[in-house]
């Protein structure tokens, strides 16, 4: 089984400390001494927080923060491939 996932980055070399980020979505932004924003974790973005998520993208003045979209396996996929010969064997009476 697979499902969409969002992941957010902050660029670091872009971000210039407006925390509007954080504002809007503290639960995937976290500020540094300096006020500078980076995403939490993996950025992997709940998903009751992806409408947060492109709202913190959309409000970001320096356009720092991207938001991908990514399909990732929930399940291992366990998956089994059979190949061969199929043998047919007469048998007579
Ligand atoms: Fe930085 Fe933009 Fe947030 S400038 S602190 S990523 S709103």
């Amino acid at each position: 089984m697979t499902h969409a996932t969002f992941r957010v980055h902050v660029d670091p070399d872009k971000c210039q400390g407006h925390n509007r980020c954080y504002s809007v979505s503290p639960d995937l932004f976290e500020l540094d001494d300096l006020g500078m924003s980076s995403e939490i974790g993996t950025g992997l973005v709940p998903p009751g927080l992806v409408s947060l998520a492109k709202l913190a993208v959309e409000n970001c003045p320096e356009h720092a923060i991207s938001i991908t979209e990514a399909t990732e396996a929930t399940e291992a996929t366990g998956v089994t491939e059979v190949t061969g010969v199929t043998e047919t064997a007469e048998v007579r009476p």
